[in-house]
């Protein structure tokens, strides 16, 4: 039974203090609700509003991609320096220890490999599964212009409703056909059809002109993809220039995996994202890390 005597009696209300009533540090996203903020916040480094994705979820339609091969060996050791990941629930339940406490944004879309139609997707997970995993973010691609443009953005759309009833964020994904151009213009159209639509993050590929018009009429947070594996200063230089023209992040899979020195690699990546590093210093720090050698786990 509850102590009903000599309870303490004082309290303090604290009446000279207002109560504090503060917007949410993430772009577009302050009329979501706290389940969806507390979950991107944990892709979001609240500290600095900007993140650094590991992307690693390209086995979906590539199956063992360059770098990952075994995902059990090349992934942990980077862990550590990810702010969230981007991956599949097949690799998430292999090859990730439950203690990871930090964001985990699942591939949510999929169907044909390499070796058909791409843009043919569907949604390849039950959102209850993405509930059980307990992940931040569901991802799904969309390809506009593609020749099943409409079919992937109903799974968007199906997705963000989903998402809502449960207070999970959608990443909507740009996907570029390969006949497509790559410019800010296609960019500006994409990202901005999945944020209309309801998503609450975009992934773009930066473009080297007028990129900060993509940033600029996106109304949600934009991460930039990687994109195919480039010497290193210049997948550095790529990142600064997406962060110093309003991106809030990278989502980068190839340039951290597929280097010479993928722990080396996404420090320097981190040192740009949170610390705007410059490309040249983030390179050394790169160099001086690649060099050390790696400690033997026991
Ligand atoms: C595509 O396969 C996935 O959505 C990747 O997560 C995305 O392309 C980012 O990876 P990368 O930096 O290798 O382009």
């Amino acid at each position: 039974m509850a102590d009903v005597e000599d309870v303490k009696e004082l309290k303090n209300f604290h009446v000279e203090v207002p109560a504090r009533c503060e917007g949410f540090f993430l772009k577009g996203s302050n009329s979501l609700g706290w389940g969806m903020k507390n979950r991107l916040a944990r892709i979001f480094h609240p500290g600095t509003g900007r993140t650094v994705m590991l992307a690693i979820d390209h086995g979906y339609f590539q199956g063992p991609t360059t770098g990952l091969e075994r995902m059990d060996v090349t992934v942990p050791p980077l862990l550590s320096y990810a702010d969230t990941l981007m991956i599949t629930r097949g690799a998430l339940r292999t090859t990730i220890a439950p203690e990871f406490t930090k964001g985990v944004v699942l591939r949510a879309s999929g169907g044909p490999s390499i070796l058909k139609e791409l843009s043919n997707e569907q949604i390849a997970v039950d959102v209850e599964d993405a509930l059980r995993l307990n992940v931040s973010a569901v991802a799904v691609q969309v390809f506009i212009g593609g020749e099943f443009e409409s079919q992937s953005v109903h799974n968007l759309t199906r997705l963000v409703d989903v998402g809502n009833r449960y207070g999970l964020p959608v990443l909507g994904v740009t996907a570029v056909g390969r006949e497509m151009v790559r410019d800010a213009r296609y960019m500006r159209l994409a990202s901005r059809i999945c944020a209309e639509l309801g998503a609450s993050f975009v992934k773009t590929y930066f473009v080297d002109e007028d990129f900060e018009t993509v940033t600029a009429s996106c109304p949600v947070p934009i991460v930039i993809a990687g994109g195919k594996k480039i010497p290193e200063l210049d997948a550095l230089k790529m990142a600064h220039r997406a962060i110093q023209q309003g991106a809030l992040g990278v989502d980068m899979g190839r340039n951290i995996f597929q280097s010479d020195a993928p722990a080396a690699m996404i420090q320097a990546v981190r040192s740009v994202v949170h610390e705007r590093e410059t490309p040249e210093a983030a390179y050394e720090l790169y160099r001086t890390l690649a060099r050390k050698p790696r400690r033997r786990r026991t």
